[in-house]
């Protein structure tokens, strides 16, 4: 390592385009997605030559793609969109404010104009408007079905449109009120969980584009690779990569090397499992609770010990989120009915300090 004696010692570094580590950049290639992405196309081309576009619902566990595909396909396309994060919305007219914002650019006329008039007047603006709603499983059913229900119903009236939800599981189907799965009837566009060997080629490809040349090696990416595929999070893979680069940096090495990614993997730890808690409800951190602090094996034990304060469908969906975002795993068992065994992927203490420091 050079000693540092004046600024212009820190002219080489690890990086030649940092933006490609950003989180919202979004590569050329979506390696992998090609099936998504044409789907997606596909679904939205009605709307170019003036029709409906097809409703669409993409469902996937996080870090898939769902949001770069969604994200890429509409701002291809010379169309008007709407797109809303849901899980930065809490109430109907938040929500209806978003898409008016996002739609018209404009900022809403004044506080407390109603959902019904903010989302006229984004119809109004233009002659077809796809709205799409990101994260929906963060949004109150409520107003999931309030909102999908709207968008039909704005069909219905000679309006041009299309709904497009994004959700993390197919257990979707079980927000929806009968009303609403009378009238709804979307496409289904799935993104599966990388494997391996798809996370190894997108972290290289990423690292080849984003690091300066020679300023890393196989094992590097292998060491990220393997990390994010044990936490089913590619995101981890990425900070692990930007944070090795940075690390490397700081050090004055010309070459990233594995135990600058182990440093980024040991920082990074902490912050990807306290920020999957901070997505979790009340009650979905509750039971994690029970969870790790009981010593029920199986789903059946479990269910026994918080039956007083949750009802059946609402624990398998629950627990469908905490196996989602691999806090858990959960291995059928062929005993008896649904009954399915528990695996902690936390150690006790660790998962419960950060539940605490969460929930303070
Ligand atoms: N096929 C891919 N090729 C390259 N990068 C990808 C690919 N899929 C995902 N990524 C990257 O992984 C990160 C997560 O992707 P994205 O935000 O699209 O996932 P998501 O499915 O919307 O996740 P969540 O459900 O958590 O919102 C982003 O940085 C994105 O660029
Ligand atoms: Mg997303």
């Amino acid at each position: 390592m050079r000693r540092f004696t004046s600024l212009s010692d820190v002219q080489w570094s690890a990086f030649r385009n940092p933006e490609v580590f950003e989180p919202d950049y979004i590569p050329e290639i979506l390696a992998f997605r090609d099936a998504q992405l044409r789907a997606l196309a596909s679904n939205l081309k009605p709307m170019l030559s003036g029709m409906n576009a097809v409703d669409t619902v993409c469902i996937g566990p996080p870090a898939t793609g769902k949001t770069s595909c969604v994200r890429k396909i509409i701002s291809s396309a010379e169309i008007r969109a709407g797109y809303v994060n849901a899980s930065l919305v809490r109430t109907r007219s938040e929500l209806a404010t978003g898409i008016f914002k996002a739609v018209t650019g404009l900022t809403p006329p004044r506080r407390g104009v109603s959902f019904s008039e903010l989302m006229g007047r984004a119809f109004d603006s233009a002659d077809s408007l796809l709205i799409v709603i990101d994260d929906a499983t963060a949004l109150n059913e409520k107003i999931l079905n309030e909102v999908i229900v709207y968008v039909c119903r704005m069909k219905e009236m000679g309006y041009k449109a299309g709904l497009w939800l994004v959700f993390t599981d197919s257990r979707y189907v079980s927000l929806l009120s009968a009303d609403t799965g009378s009238i709804f009837h979307p496409d289904e566009v799935f993104f599966h969980a990388y494997g391996y060997d798809e996370i190894f080629e997108i972290l290289m490809e990423r690292a080849k584009a984003g690091f300066s040349a020679g300023a890393f090696g196989e094992d590097v990416i292998d060491f990220a690779t393997g990390m994010a595929f044990e936490t089913a999070d590619l995101r981890l893979g990425l900070y692990i990569l930007r944070m090795a680069g940075i690390i490397a940096d700081r050090e004055g090495k010309e070459r990233i090397g594995v135990d600058d990614a182990e440093k980024a993997y040991e920082k990074g730890k902490w912050l990807f499992l306290t920020r999957s808690l901070s997505n979790l409800s009340r009650d979905e951190r509750r039971l994690l609770k029970a969870i790790y602090e009981l010593d029920a094996e199986t789903t059946g034990e479990l269910f026994d010990e918080v039956r007083d304060w949750l009802y059946y469908e609402k624990f398998h969906r629950m627990l469908a989120k905490l196996e989602n975002l691999r806090l858990i795993d959960l291995k059928l068992e062929y005993r008896k009915g649904r009954t399915r065994r528990i695996f902690r992927r936390f150690e006790r203490d660790v998962l419960l300090d950060a539940l605490e420091r969460v929930s303070s």
